[in-house]
């Protein structure tokens, strides 16, 4: 218990912003395509959970901000976009029919 303490005051004093409920850069951000469901993409898994940096995508593959291209899925399919990297390889495939879901909600 109090090693998990210990644990806890130190996480918090190497990541003062995961302690506090700042967002990681530019939180979650939903995308509402018109014939499919929402998008969901999250800052904080990206990178914290994957360890990807900032300039890992910006501003290579997005601008930071939201909305900044058209995305679509023929573009996304072709590597354009997410599929930079949700492409069999780096991540998931954006092409596997199972995957769907793991993006649109
Ligand atoms: C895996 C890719 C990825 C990484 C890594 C990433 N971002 Fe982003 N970021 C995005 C996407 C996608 C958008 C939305 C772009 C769009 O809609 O055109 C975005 C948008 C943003 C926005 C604008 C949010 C808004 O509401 O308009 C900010 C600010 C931002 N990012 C900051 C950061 C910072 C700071 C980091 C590093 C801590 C970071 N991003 C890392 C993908 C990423
Ligand atoms: C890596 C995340 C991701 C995966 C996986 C994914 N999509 Fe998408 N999808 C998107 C994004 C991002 C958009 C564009 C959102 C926007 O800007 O409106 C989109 C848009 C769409 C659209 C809107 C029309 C169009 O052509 O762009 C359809 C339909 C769609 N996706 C279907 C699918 C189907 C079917 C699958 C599985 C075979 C799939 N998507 C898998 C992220 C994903
Ligand atoms: C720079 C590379 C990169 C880009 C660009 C990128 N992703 Fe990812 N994404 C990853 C990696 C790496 C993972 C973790 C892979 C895994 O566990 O299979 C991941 C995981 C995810 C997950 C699963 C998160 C979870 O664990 O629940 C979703 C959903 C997702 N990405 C959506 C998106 C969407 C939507 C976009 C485009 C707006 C996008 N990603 C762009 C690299 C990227």
């Amino acid at each position: 218990m109090k090693k998990a303490l210990v644990l806890a005051v130190l996480y918090c004093l190497v990541f003062p912003y995961a302690a506090s409920a700042e967002k990681v850069g530019g939180g979650d951000i939903t995308f509402s395509p018109k014939n499919a469901s929402v998008v969901i993409f999250s800052h904080e898994k990206h990178v914290n959970e994957k360890g990807l940096k900032c300039t890992g995508c910006h501003y290579q593959i997005f601008q930071m901000a939201q909305g900044s291209y058209k995305m679509d899925m023929s573009r996304i399919n072709k590597g354009d976009f997410c599929g930079k990297c949700h492409n069999g390889e780096k991540s998931f495939d954006v092409k596997d029919q199972k995957n769907c879901g793991r993006c649109h909600h």
